[in-house]
């Protein structure tokens, strides 16, 4: 393990905002309060929330530090991080989510499985490192590949984290070799979060961040990567982090039936008021974040105030004092918009927030109709209601 090691318990957890909410005590996961993730488009490192399934790695000494590249190919490669920084630097501006994000909810419908996160298990950074794609160029791996001569069609990421569900070892995971090598799809390398050196919450020396896919495939503190011919068999690809219908529970569940989730889909939700909160007769500023996997645009984004009979438009934006519109060439593909709407309350209202994306998707009405046992995204239309009474707002 080149310059860096997992610890295999907590007593060198880095400090954390004193806002944060802690979600779990081991392994130590948090979120900040909603409200913080609508005050600035691009979230503040400290507020972005953290999900980790062990301890923090600790680097000893990042002149030893590398990559490995290894697998199905011709000439495996060890890669410092000096070797990486001599790549071509890109900026992406990307939303990373948990596919737990909103799993509390989902519970309270049927209890389920998983770290209880409310709304805050998300936030948006402008990712700064090399482009995967041009990554594996240097090991032989032309853009656009889907297979390589020896049969790898899958890469593998591999931390050294060690995780209690993996039975001490590290965390992985794998996305197509064909994403892999599209640098259109902005896979990186990142070693800068928000223009400051990666730090050790969210993966420093270097982490994988993958763009319009859940969080669990953007592996931090990274160890090797591997060029491999079947998807990673780790426990986070295959046993976790996969959509099951209802029906489905403890005692039926086939874990193999399904894919790994990899794509998540159209989300929103509301953050500048609380679930349940007292309010002054009169406006109201409901403001949120809307955001679609792959790459999809958000198209609309509708507030209601009578349990989804009519709806009303909410004004979105992305960079301050720019229109934003979907799909055009200065939107960020990947990120979050921030939505806002000014509403008039008389009285005990429950307002609803529901996105659309550019491919027309649409957030479910219900919880029930996603609900499944490990609670994983929970895009049902997002609730809150605001209770006429005395408050300073
Ligand atoms: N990578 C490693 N090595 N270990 C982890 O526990 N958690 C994953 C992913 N990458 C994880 C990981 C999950 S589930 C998520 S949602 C994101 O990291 C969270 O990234 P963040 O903590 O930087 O917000």
């Amino acid at each position: 393990m080149p310059g860096i090691r997992g610890p295999s318990e907590y007593s060198q957890e880095p400090a954390r905002h004193p806002s944060l909410k802690i979600n779990a005590k081991e392994p130590f996961n948090a979120e900040p309060p909603r409200s913080a993730l609508v005050s600035s488009y691009v979230t503040p490192v400290d507020l972005f929330y953290k999900r980790n399934h062990g301890p923090i790695p600790i680097l000893d000494h990042l002149e030893s530090y590398s990559v490995i590249l290894t697998g199905l190919i011709d000439n495996p490669t060890k890669l410092s991080i000096k070797d990486i920084r001599s790549l071509p630097k890109y900026n992406v501006t990307a939303t990373l989510q948990c596919a737990g994000n909103r799993r509390t909810a989902m519970s309270d419908v049927k209890k389920v499985r998983g770290v209880g996160w409310d709304v805050s298990a998300i936030g948006n950074a402008v990712w700064g490192g090399a482009k995967l794609a041009h990554v594996l160029e240097l090991v032989g791996i032309p853009n656009l590949t889907p297979s390589t001569i020896l049969g790898g069609k899958h890469v593998e990421f591999v931390s050294v984290d060690r995780c209690k569900e993996e039975n001490g070892g590290p965390y992985k995971a794998s996305i197509p070799l064909s994403q892999a090598t599209n640098p259109e799809a902005d896979v990186l390398l990142a070693y800068e979060m928000n223009g400051e050196t990666l730090n050790r919450d969210h993966g420093f020396p270097l982490r994988v961040v993958v763009p319009g896919v859940i969080g669990a495939r953007s592996v931090k503190w990274l160890d090797s990567i591997n060029i491999i011919a079947e998807e990673c068999q780790g426990f986070f690809m295959q046993k976790d982090y996969k959509m099951f219908p209802p029906s489905v529970n403890w005692d039926n569940i086939n874990w193999s039936s399904r894919r790994p989730q990899m794509d998540f889909p159209v989300q929103s939700a509301i953050c500048s008021v609380e679930d349940v909160q007292m309010v002054k007769p009169g406006k109201v500023c409901i403001k949120g974040y809307a955001v679609s996997g792959g790459g999809r645009g958000i198209e609309r984004v509708d507030i209601s105030l009578d349990g989804g009979k009519n709806w009303v438009e909410a004004s979105r934006t992305q960079k301050p004092g720019k229109h934003y519109i979907s799909e055009h060439s200065s939107s960020d593909k990947w990120a979050w918009v921030l939505f806002e709407a000014t509403i008039d309350v008389s009285q005990t209202t429950e307002v609803i927030a529901k996105a659309v994306d550019s491919a027309a998707n649409v957030q479910p009405e219900n919880v029930e109709s996603v609900w499944n046992l490990r609670g994983v995204l929970n895009t049902s239309w997002h609730r809150v209601l605001l209770r006429l009474g005395h408050s300073n707002l």
